[in-house]
């Protein structure tokens, strides 16, 4: 089915260009479910409207400095008064399942100390059932991203074992009340991420940092991201517990958890190399996904912070173990691996600052470069490059590594670089490129076996970037900042006619 006439090829990706097939969707399996999505801080703006309470976002994106341009997401895309007319243009693309996130303060201002804001309830009530009645699968996320500033002013947020409770009640409001129509779950997004940039980089809330990030005036200790990680983990675990046990049986949803997850290639061929890029994977990815499958973290990470690492009691680890019944990979790009375990860890580029310290503790030291030449295109996020064999690479590793286990691609997408010219801002063919050899990849690696589930496009259209602000842009649609204004670019309309069944294509 591959298409040896492919006309577009990935320049700067070394002596490996890729050529691009014909991607079709009778080339995905009948189930197969095709996605856009969102999360609420990014798109609903509302920030103090009906009851809700301040999340920790709606905080930091007043203080000076924390993000570009002075952006916040007050207003964002004002999705909370206008979802009805996002989901008629979720409706109009023709996709089978919808991801978004409920926003934790809209529905529990004061956390579990205080009462459940009916008009949150609402508000989601009524996204679900309109995409039901579109026949559009709500796909949820319990936590991405906005956690209610009380809970970091109440215990520290992420670093108290505290908020694992917090979290299963504001997960078990979610299951009591959307839970009847709602079949797929995602626990907390992306926590490896999270943990970094919250409690290592500083650049996300409550911009805790340590040496050699930012402007680490906090000098908190270099344990708090993986103390964080053990929080959510441990967060995600008793939640899903619940839903298995008191809602599972009757609702029979099917219950997740969502990590970033970069690829990385060796630098060089030598054996060290290649053992760094496991390392970086291993310090990167396994470290959010093992304790969910296995009960532990992962080895390679015990060997080199042995006590550093936080411990599961045994009591914690039956009850992790085994506590997903998917993977959802959040997948942008790639990036070298270079082993430093006998040299220094000193890195070069941007992938340093915005990403290596993680990496560092593994003594792997990561980059964009091989003999000067860039890994793949650029794209408008630092250290993420379009390089579309990462996706096959990725999806290969996560189901050798994971037995096979079920895989949703719950994000992948293309922002472009921010200092290039747009001609015409609706023409993206660059992001259509993008998605057809990031699809073909994935096909490969489903060819060799791989069980994925689903896709999802990052994102519906321009939002919140978080500390990027509204500069760098994700969307299927473009928003007019002034008066919010939806318009679908080109690649809406391709991603329409990707999934449009074809008679022939069953
Ligand atoms: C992953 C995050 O889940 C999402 O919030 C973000 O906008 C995209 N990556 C793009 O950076």
């Amino acid at each position: 089915s591959a298409n040896p006439c492919a006309t577009v090829f990935y320049k700067g990706g070394n002596e490996k260009t890729e050529e691009l097939e014909d991607v079709k969707r009778s080339h995905f399996p009948g189930g197969f479910l095709f996605g856009v999505a969102t999360s609420s801080y990014q798109i609903e703006g509302a920030i103090l409207e009906d009851g809700k309470g301040l999340s920790d976002w709606d905080v930091f994106v007043h203080k000076n400095g924390n993000v570009e341009n002075g952006d916040t997401g007050d207003i964002a895309t004002d999705h909370y008064h206008h979802y009805m007319e996002d989901i008629e243009m979720i409706h109009s693309l023709g996709v089978d399942a919808y991801r978004f996130s409920i926003s934790w303060p809209r529905i529990l201002p004061n956390g579990k100390l205080g009462d459940v804001n009916a008009a949150g309830i609402m508000f989601y009530n009524s996204i679900i059932d309109n995409l039901l009645v579109r026949g559009i699968r709500p796909f949820v996320t319990i936590h991405h991203g906005d956690l209610p500033q009380v809970l970091h002013d109440r215990y520290g947020g992420w670093l108290s074992p505290l908020i694992q409770d917090d979290f299963v009640h504001f997960a078990e409001t979610c299951f009591k009340n959307f839970g009847d129509r709602v079949r797929y779950w995602v626990t907390i997004n992306e926590a490896n991420l999270v943990s970094e940039f919250a409690y290592e980089m500083g650049i996300f809330p409550p911009g805790h940092c340590s040496p050699p990030f930012g402007n680490c005036s906090k000098g908190n200790s270099d344990t708090e991201p993986l103390t964080a990680m053990h929080n959510m983990l441990l967060a995600h675990a008793k939640a899903s517990k619940l839903y298995r046990e008191q809602f599972q049986p009757k609702q029979g949803g099917v219950i997740g958890i969502v990590v970033n997850a970069f690829m990385y290639e060796p630098l060089t061929d030598d054996e060290r190399d290649k053992e760094a890029a496991n390392r970086a994977l291993a310090f990167n990815v396994a470290w959010n996904l093992d304790p969910p499958v296995f009960g532990d973290y992962p080895p390679e990470m015990r060997r080199y912070l042995r006590n550093e690492l936080p411990k599961f009691t045994s009591e914690e680890r039956l009850l992790i173990r085994d506590s997903i019944d998917f993977l959802g990979l959040n997948h942008y790009g790639t990036l070298y691996a270079k082993d430093c375990t006998r040299s220094s860890c000193a890195c070069s580029g941007s992938a340093c600052v915005a990403g290596g310290d993680r990496a560092i503790r593994g003594f792997v030291s990561t980059t964009e470069e091989r003999d000067g030449v860039l890994i793949g295109e650029p794209t408008g996020l630092p250290i993420c490059y379009v390089v579309p064999r990462g996706m096959e690479e990725l999806v290969d590793y996560i189901k050798n590594r994971y037995h096979n286990k079920p895989i949703f691609i719950t994000e992948n997408g293309y922002s472009p670089p921010q200092q290039e010219d747009q001609l015409d801002d609706l023409l993206d063919d660059k992001r259509i490129e993008y998605h057809k050899a990031y699809l073909a990849s994935l096909a490969r690696a489903m060819r060799n076996g791989a069980d994925v589930r689903g896709y999802f496009i990052w994102t519906l259209m321009d939002d919140f970037e978080w500390t990027l602000g509204y500069g760098v842009k994700f969307g299927l649609c473009s928003v007019d900042r002034t008066t919010l204004n939806r318009t679908p670019r080109s690649s809406a309309e391709w991603y329409r006619n990707f999934l449009r069944k074809s008679p022939s294509s069953n």
